[in-house]
């Protein structure tokens, strides 16, 4: 009887993991912790430093939050997860990786592409360009465990070259590729953006058991409702309005390519690249022990 309740409790956490959202408004990011009731393990995908870009100050009030929830359920954090790097939000993955030394940072292997990129864009010089700011570099199909959850992740390029989705049991998590399905897709004119790939990359998502949970990178809200971040596999295939089982690739690319022309950057692009292409870290303090973030003009 034991083995058996002790196989029904192990089967329903991996395949049904809880996850929580903790909705960041400034930058209507949604960073998720995902935990298993059957080990207490835990990960946290896209965490959050805050940025007041009037006053340029950092702190850390975001990601404090995850760091005593994570501590009041006496969680163990094993992996910090990266979807992608960010253009419009500074990751906290520094500040949780000095809260719990043992967790590992994760993102996909392709982040030495945008590295390369904006190091040479920005020039940079304190960018590993090996991905080496990361603890673990992934590549499509990889699996690792947290605790007795399952992740794989599957290769998602098309907003960025290194845009992951991370499936584990039912829940998919989607970064900046699909949003919910009355908001859309994924911009895909920045550097090493692709509108053909994002296509293909939507289509692997489609792939997956309508059932599935859907977890998106951003929500805005509309007029008609506050933001939101879970949907289905189902909803976005039938109902997503940008992109969904009837959209032709001519279709997508065409109208998603125009979209993005009429684009403004994201506020915090620049900061946020100079800090998540180092996994978190500000840039090194100059002589006077000032930190500087460098702002190109007319790059991009
Ligand atoms: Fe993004």
């Amino acid at each position: 009887m034991l083995s058996r309740i002790f196989f029904r409790r192990a089967f329903s956490s991996s395949h049904k993991p809880k996850v929580e959202c903790l909705f960041h408004e400034d930058t209507n990011t949604c960073c998720y912790i995902v935990s298993s009731n059957h080990t207490g393990h835990a990960a946290v995908i896209d965490s959050v430093l805050d940025y007041d870009s009037v006053n340029h100050r950092s702190s850390t009030n975001h990601v404090d939050k995850v760091i005593s929830k994570i501590r009041s359920h006496h969680w163990t954090l094993s992996h910090i997860l990266e979807t992608h790097i960010h253009a419009d939000h500074l990751t906290g993955a520094q500040v949780l990786k000095k809260a719990f030394p043992e967790a590992k940072s994760v993102i996909g292997a392709n982040v030495v592409k945008v590295q390369e990129t904006f190091a040479k864009a920005l020039n940079l010089k304190n960018i590993s360009l090996k991905g080496s700011e990361f603890d673990i570099l992934l590549r499509d199909g990889d699996k690792f465990s947290v605790g007795d959850l399952e992740f794989k992740a599957i290769s998602t390029p098309g907003h960025t070259p290194a845009c992951m989705v991370y499936v584990v049991g039912d829940a998919v998590f989607t970064g900046d590729t699909i949003f919910m399905p009355d908001f859309g897709t994924a911009r895909c004119d920045f550097p090493g953006g692709s509108a053909e790939e994002l296509y293909n990359s939507i289509k692997k998502i489609f792939e997956l058991p309508d059932t599935h949970r859907v977890f998106v990178g951003h929500d805005y809200g509309t007029e008609s409702r506050k933001p939101a971040w879970e949907t289905t596999v189902f909803s976005e295939k039938h109902h997503n309005k940008q992109m969904n089982i009837k959209t032709t690739k001519e279709e997508f690319v065409t109208w998603r390519k125009g979209r993005d022309a009429k684009l403004s950057l994201p506020k915090l692009i620049m900061q946020s690249l100079q800090v998540n292409l180092r996994n978190g870290k500000l840039p090194e303090p100059e002589s006077n022990d000032v930190v500087y973030f460098k702002i190109p003009v007319n790059l991009l």
